[in-house]
């Protein structure tokens, strides 16, 4: 987490770092703060809280300089004080990072006995004060943060600035992603290509180990080795103009709303008009013995959905795995299975652990990701985009449903590898697909109805959402979406789990939420609501016409989605679990795109 950007440029670098911290603070708005060198002189504001407060500062208190390093923060060590906002000063160098430096209790310690104290409760300070150190011993400001580089164990992308040059910054990655910008004449660093993007098209993606010592002449990349290493400049297509929410009150409505839309393009991308598969070459499952599916928070519940379909559409072995759990556990895989890690960001820490253990164990590393250029994606043997556009809200939406897109078209392509699809039976699931668009608009349009049950919901302590088959990674993903931005506690369970212990949970005052279309296990389903409704719980059944019309009666509320086929539900009854979600945070006054505590990107495992 935590977002860093550096300039050094031929106008005033504030405004630039400013609206580049902008475009970060999606990976954490604890508190924010730049540092320039004007006049060879280092100097920095830094301010708790959103990024917001950092503007008004430099309002009062500007700062001048045509270099500079900025950062947005998501607090790993130290609370949110301004003590421990980045960026870090030690004498004449001040560092901005996104990683955690693992062994800085003990560099802390070392500094304290050469007389370098730190006044902060972070690890970065430590690689500030370790660079001084090095300064004070005569290094030049290379060879300082050449040496400093070499002491630091864990994740780490950092960006150095130092008094006296107006004509440098170094920039290391390890761990974290990190980008340089090329200017005409001005350069760029930046967590992310995004944060570049009003400056720069023309980026080189760091890698691992890669530090870089930068000048408004270039960048010098070296290995970890200190060799020169020669990266690439790619041209990215970014939109430069600032992502807005056109017209809705947050990102996250806009992002709901835009579903029926992104999933359609993501169909189209990947299927032809007559309703067969369009994927990318080189995927063929044939010889495949089994698929492992890696993720975390909600793309770990659209891997969980994924795996029904592979299993059952294709009969493919499936096994679903937490990346942080996966990681350190090492399980043994076969050389003859795939694995496939999904991922909006594409740079989520454990996920990218997870690949690296993977990549040399399976047949094949494939992803599922959001973002092409990540370092997921780049990773992977091959990497799908899921097409979804920009996400900006915290809570995962339209990506969850593009991943489910995704998913089951790569589970059709298995199904028909393995012999398990003729080209008409790929058709009707691909139409069964193609429906989907529609059907959400239609789901949308119940936003108002969903926004009054919320006003109830708001109220609940605890809320249970039960689901069988692939409503329960569903009923996960609707209890995640709800405690993360409205802070009621949540709980998902398979419907069939509830008797085995939380039933005792149900009361009058719990509401459940029963996620069931009209399918082969509805009947099974609705035996678990009645448990509940038998011990006075307050059941809102989502349901189909047929499925409400059957067992709609005495539950506390109802809401009737269009009929879909029952494969793909999945994708159309995330609508009213994040609708129910949106409306019951906007009903609490939470900040529905910002939740506290939370980050967009999970850069620190
Ligand atoms: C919840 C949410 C998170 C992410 C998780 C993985 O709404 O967004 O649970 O799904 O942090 O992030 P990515 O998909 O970027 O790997």
């Amino acid at each position: 987490m935590c977002g860093i950007v550096g300039v050094l440029g031929d106008h005033e670098a504030a405004p630039l770092l400013v609206e580049a911290l902008k475009r970060l603070e999606y990976r954490g708005y604890d508190s924010a703060g730049i540092a320039t060198v004007h006049k060879g002189k280092l100097d920095r504001r830094r301010a708790v809280g959103k990024l917001v407060n950092l503007s008004d500062l430099l309002v009062h208190e500007p700062l001048a300089g045509k270099s500079g390093i900025g950062h947005t923060r998501w607090a790993t060590h130290g609370a949110a004080t301004v003590t421990n906002a980045h960026p870090h000063r030690a004498g004449g160098v001040a560092v901005v990072h996104n990683g955690i430096i693992e062994n800085f209790r003990d560099l802390r310690a070392e500094l304290a006995t050469d007389g370098y104290a730190q006044e902060s409760e972070t690890d970065t300070e430590t690689v500030a004060l370790l660079a001084r150190r090095e300064l004070d011993r005569g290094a030049t400001p290379v060879e300082a943060a050449r040496a400093t580089l070499k002491r630091l164990h864990g994740a780490f992308a950092l960006c150095f600035l130092f008094d006296g040059e107006e004509d440098l910054m170094i920039a290391a990655r390890k761990g974290s992603p990190l980008a340089i910008g090329h200017g005409t004449g001005e350069m760029f660093v930046g967590s992310d290509a995004i944060a570049l993007a009003p400056m720069t098209d023309r980026i080189t993606y760091l890698e691992e180990g890669d530090w870089a010592v930068i000048t408004r002449a270039g960048a010098q990349i070296f290995d970890a080795a200190d060799r020169l290493a020669n990266r690439a400049e790619t041209r990215i297509q970014i939109d430069a103009t600032r992502i807005e929410k056109a017209g809705y009150k947050h990102f996250m409505a806009k992002e709901i709303a835009e579903q029926p839309v992104v999933i359609a393009e993501a169909l189209k991308h990947y299927t032809t008009p007559d309703g067969q598969l369009n994927l990318p070459e080189g995927i063929d499952f044939t010889g495949v013995d089994r698929i492992t599916l890696v993720a975390c928070g909600t793309a770990s519940y659209a891997a969980h959905i994924a795996k029904y379909w592979f299993e059952q559409i294709a009969g493919l072995p499936a096994e679903i795995d937490i990346a942080s759990e996966f990681r350190y556990r090492e399980p043994p895989l076969s050389p003859h299975s795939w694995a496939l890690f999904v991922s909006q960001s594409g740079e989520t820490a454990d996920t990218l652990a997870a690949l690296r253990y993977a990549r040399d164990k399976v047949a094949r590393v494939l992803s599922v990701v959001n973002v092409p250029t990540s370092s997921i994606a780049r990773e992977s043997d091959l990497a799908l985009p899921i097409m979804a556009g920009v996400e900006v809200g915290v809570a995962s939406t339209k990506a969850f449903t593009c991943q489910l897109v995704t998913l089951a078209l790569l589970a059709l392509k298995a199904a028909v590898d393995r012999g398990r699809l003729t080209p008409e039976a790929l058709a009707r699931h691909v139409a069964d697909l193609n429906a989907l668009p529609g059907l959400m608009n239609h789901t949308l349009s119940l936003s108002p109805r969903i926004a009054a049950i919320a006003e109830d919901l708001a109220r609940a302590q605890d809320v249970l959402f039960l689901g069988r088959g692939t409503m329960y990674p569903l009923a996960l993903e609707g209890a995640l979406k709800l405690k993360e931005i409205s802070y009621i506690h949540a709980e998902g369970y398979a419907s069939g789990e509830l008797k085995h212990g939380p039933i005792a949970l149900i009361d009058a005052a719990v509401p459940v939420i029963v996620l069931a279309p009209k399918d082969a296990l509805f009947d099974k389903t609705v035996s678990n609501m009645q448990e509940v409704m038998a011990r006075h719980g307050r059941v809102l059944l989502i349901s189909d016409a047929k499925g409400i019309a059957e067992a709609g009666q005495g539950a506390w509320q109802t809401i009737t989605l269009p009929e879909v086929s029952s494969a793909f539900a999945p994708i159309l009854y995330a609508v009213p679990a994040q609708l129910l979600a949106y409306h019951t945070a906007i009903a609490k006054g939470t900040d529905v795109d910002q939740p506290r505590n939370l980050a967009k990107s999970v850069t620190v495992e």
